[in-house]
């Protein structure tokens, strides 16, 4: 009966932390999921804004004074690669990003 208790107890234990391992994990990747989108801004244009690809973060201020021509240029791209950028929210952090106004 005691070695049964024991046995109970240290399964109970595992499992709190098997439990508390779950917890950790999710916590990463929420941190992880929250810092990629909140956190993304003009890092995630910058893939392909490098002068390479696409004009990089000079030329396009230098072309767009305010925030709203960026977004507005943004969204009028019709470049196809663009097309999974013009969400308002990613545009206006970016253009906050690149201190456009
Ligand atoms: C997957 C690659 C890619 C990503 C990511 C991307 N772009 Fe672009 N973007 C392009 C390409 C390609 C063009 C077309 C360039 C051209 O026409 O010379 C373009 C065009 C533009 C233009 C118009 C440029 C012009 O000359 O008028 C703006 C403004 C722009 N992007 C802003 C953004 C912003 C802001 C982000 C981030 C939210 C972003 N892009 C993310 C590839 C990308």
């Amino acid at each position: 009966m005691i070695a049964f208790r024991q046995t109970y107890l240290i399964e109970k234990g595992e499992m709190s932390m098997r439990k508390c391992l779950v917890m950790f994990i999710m916590i990463c990747l929420t941190t992880l999921f929250c810092f990629n989108s909140s956190h993304g801004g003009w890092e995630k244009c910058k893939v392909c804004h490098n002068g390479r690809t696409a004009p990089d973060e000079k030329s396009l201020k230098t072309k767009y004074q305010t925030a709203d021509e960026l977004i507005k240029g943004a969204k009028g791209s019709l470049n196809p690669i663009m097309k999974n950028y013009k969400g308002d929210e990613e545009l206006k952090e970016a253009a906050n990003d690149l201190g456009l106004k």
